[in-house]
């Protein structure tokens, strides 16, 4: 039977996504500590998930009123520790949970990167996984040393260069080029080592890369591109994507359209897993999952809201009255996550003012599809929906805490999926590849296509 992928959206800071779970009563207050990512860890494997993966953003939100003291303040992810270290911490306790980090292609060089993370991918014995992102706003230009953020589509155009140095690297060493042979003083075979001599408009790497081949052979490569562009990105290189589709109807359109898109670049799109954003609030009954729901809902403040609109969208949100309404002109100059304004304008509302902003953004949290609330049977029901409609291969599991959160999914959540026979008892492979079914051969005809594909 086809089998569900569970993702965990890990933040290594104070905050889930959910921007004021600092607050519940049952949050973790060591996020500073190898053993708050530990224990995380540890329920993550005991509940099989397929991989733990860290979001990433290169400032603080500090867009708002161009001054950090709200952000501290509230504890809107006011700190971001760098995941991959995280990430070797929870690898030490933990045998098969995959391990993604988000990378921004913007700011950093693709050598560094491909040796980032093929180096993780083998400490990690074939648990790796890089979720591609070229980054949002501003303040991430400035603290990586520019004036400003790149131009949205440019931004993909840059990405794709970057995947191509960075996946030809990957790949540059056979898997059977070290032999260490001492006796003939052959350590490793010449001609199985390889320069990728990249040239593009924008980047350019040499080689020979510094970091041989992995037990999965390569990292697995993670995408979650939502503008038109960025799906088009996605199409090309995700072997695992994250979507956070409104609802199941939406969620079968853009399922099939994202598996079709993958099959025009030349791939199988069986080798593209899709894993919907969902927020599960589980408990032993529907009616203690809905007390919960209600307490969430009391932890978030206006504040919250308009300091992680300010991020996303690249604006600075003081600079409006709460009733007054953007312009046509305004909301086509909004360059952050384009995704997120196109969902306040299809929502119909005509000039919409930031209250609109939020109260549209904030339903997106706890109260649309992504939000699945109930005991076992409730949740798997509709994680069932979802999956043989089909309009995913899995889920991102957003927490409205840590660690409860997930305590709470594996506890209710993960053994009635497990008793359906729709997701695994135990993991039956080694690397993250094995947990998702991307077998290696899928490599082969990938790097066909990053070979002939062009922009
Ligand atoms: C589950 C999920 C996780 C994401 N994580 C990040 C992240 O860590 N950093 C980031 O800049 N964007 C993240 N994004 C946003 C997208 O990757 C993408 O950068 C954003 O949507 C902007 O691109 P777009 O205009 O093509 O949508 C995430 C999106 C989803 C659905």
């Amino acid at each position: 039977m086809r089998q569900m992928k569970l993702v965990a959206f890990l933040q290594a800071q104070n905050c889930t996504t959910l921007p004021s779970s600092w607050r519940h009563p049952d949050a973790r207050i060591d996020t500073y500590s190898p053993e708050y990512y530990q224990h995380i860890a540890r329920v993550l494997e005991q509940g099989k998930f397929d991989i733990g993966f860290f979001d990433d953003r290169l400032a603080m939100p500090d867009m708002y009123a161009g001054d950090h003291s709200e952000t501290v303040k509230n504890g809107i992810r006011c700190t971001k520790l760098d995941a991959v270290t995280c990430l070797m911490s929870m690898a030490a306790v933990t045998k098969h949970l995959g391990l993604g980090a988000t990378y921004s292609t913007t700011y950093y060089e693709p050598f560094h990167v491909a040796r980032l993370f093929q180096t993780l991918d083998l400490m990690t014995k074939g648990r790796a996984a890089w979720n591609v992102v070229t980054s949002v706003n501003d303040n991430e230009a400035r603290n990586m040393g520019r004036e400003a953020h790149l131009e949205h589509d440019t931004r993909y155009d840059r990405a794709d260069e970057f995947c191509e140095a960075v996946l030809g690297h990957w790949d540059s060493w056979d898997d059977d080029a070290i032999v260490v042979d001492k006796e003939n003083n052959l350590y490793a075979h010449p001609d199985k080592v390889r320069k990728i001599d990249f040239k593009g408009k924008y980047l350019s790497s040499r080689g020979p890369f510094t970091v041989p081949r992995t037990p999965q052979g390569r990292p697995v490569v993670i995408q979650a591109g939502g503008s038109t562009r960025g799906k088009r990105f996605a199409a090309r290189w995700g072997e695992l994507i994250f979507a956070g589709y409104r609802n199941i109807d939406v969620g079968k359109l853009e399922y099939s359209a994202a598996k079709k898109a993958a099959e025009a670049a030349g791939r199988n799109p069986d080798h593209m897993k899709i894993a919907s954003l969902m927020y599960p609030i589980a408990a032993a009954t529907k009616s203690e999952a809905e007390d919960k729901k209600a307490a969430y809902e009391l932890l978030s403040n206006d504040m919250d809201q308009l300091l992680l609109l300010s991020e996303a969208l690249n604006f600075d949100f003081s600079t409006k009255g709460m009733d007054e309404g953007f312009t046509e002109e305004e909301l086509e100059g909004l360059q952050g996550m384009q995704a997120m304004r196109d969902r306040v304008v299809s929502s119909g509302v005509k000039n919409p003012t930031p209250r609109d902003f939020m109260r549209i953004t904030r339903r997106g949290l706890l109260s649309d599809g992504h939000t699945m609330v109930g005991g076992p049977k409730d949740i798997a029901d509709e994680m069932e929906e979802w999956f043989h409609s089909p309009a995913c291969d899995g889920f991102v599991v957003g927490p409205t805490h840590q660690p409860g959160a997930f305590e709470d999914f594996v506890k209710f959540v993960v053994p009635e999926l497990q008793k359906r026979g729709v997701f695994r008892k135990d993991y039956s492979g080694s690397t993250l590849r094995d947990h998702l079914g991307l077998d290696r051969a899928a490599i082969g005809s990938w790097k066909t296509n990053y070979d002939t594909v062009s922009t």
